[in-house]
């Protein structure tokens, strides 16, 4: 059974929400740096077959496996179908790296936030990452990495997003928990907190919406909102880079926004 990373070792990492965004930038980012990916995707299968294509061009595996993050109740068998593939596709029995990534945007002011609104959100934020992280245990090698990926909501305030910062603000608790109990099999458990990133999430707003593009720009240090590259880079960065003894960390990836 592996256990450690070793020179001849590819990584393999499961990224949900993989198929797009934030996810699929981190996707091609590992594997330029050499993993192999099983990326997640909700109901956007042809998005899922157009970044595998795209793994499979840099020369790396990858398969894709739908998933609704919001389901705690699939999680048993989304674990089978994951060991499954382990076994057909690389003969192993673990994987390397989680990423915590998938998710949809909902943006409404606090007064006129429903209740359905509320649990759509903590289903697929905090449950989904909170269930679908235990069910995924077994399959992660000791010595591991995890990443949950937050928001920079969590440290600034904007109106609209308070029941979606609810749920980052907890994983972002849930992480060091993490780290502490998965640190005795020497698996790390880190936020990565993006900031304002052109992707479809929110309707594309951030991209799409002229106004609120440049006044985040304005508060951004680095004068202008994030690419998903951006993210792409420094997550691959904290799961293939030399950050072995980085746990429990909250990372902010936003160009210095709101500073
Ligand atoms: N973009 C930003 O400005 C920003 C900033 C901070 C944090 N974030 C966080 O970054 C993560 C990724 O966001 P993004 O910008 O990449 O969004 P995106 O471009 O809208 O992509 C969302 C991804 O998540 C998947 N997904 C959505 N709902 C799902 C569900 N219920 N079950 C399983 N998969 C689901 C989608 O699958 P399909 O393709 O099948 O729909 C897609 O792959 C989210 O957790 C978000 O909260 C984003």
């Amino acid at each position: 059974m592996e256990t450690v990373m070793t020179d001849t070792h590819t990584p393999i990492a499961l990224i949900t929400g993989g198929s797009r965004g934030l996810g699929r930038a981190t996707a091609l980012w590992l594997a330029r740096k050499g993993a192999d990916v099983i990326l997640t995707y909700h109901s956007n299968r042809e998005a899922a077959e157009a970044t595998r294509a795209e793994i499979e061009a840099i020369g790396q595996k990858a398969e894709i496996l739908q998933l609704d993050t919001g389901r705690v109740s699939d999680f048993p068998d989304f674990a089978a179908r994951v060991r499954q593939r382990l076994q057909d596709v690389w003969k192993r029995s673990r994987l390397d790296f989680l990423v915590n990534n998938a998710g949809q945007g909902v943006y409404q002011r606090f007064e006129q936030t429903s209740e359905a609104e509320f649990d759509s959100l903590v289903d697929v934020h905090l449950k989904g990452v909170f269930f679908l992280t235990q069910a995924l245990l077994p399959l992660i090698i000791d010595g591991g990495r995890i990443v949950n990926v937050s928001s920079g909501l969590t440290r600034i305030t904007l109106p609209g997003f308070a029941a979606y910062a609810t749920m980052k603000g907890a994983v972002e608790v849930l992480t060091r928990y993490l780290a502490l109990e998965l640190g005795e099999r020497g698996i790390t458990v880190n936020v990565l907190a993006p900031g304002a990133i052109e992707t479809d999430f929110g309707g594309g707003m951030v991209r799409d919406n002229a106004e609120m593009n440049a006044q985040i720009a304005a508060v951004t240090a680095l004068g202008r909102v994030g690419q998903p590259d951006d993210i792409g880079g420094a997550l691959s960065s904290l799961l293939m880079g030399d950050t072995r003894w980085m746990t429990a960390q909250r990372i902010e990836v936003s160009g210095g926004q709101g500073l």
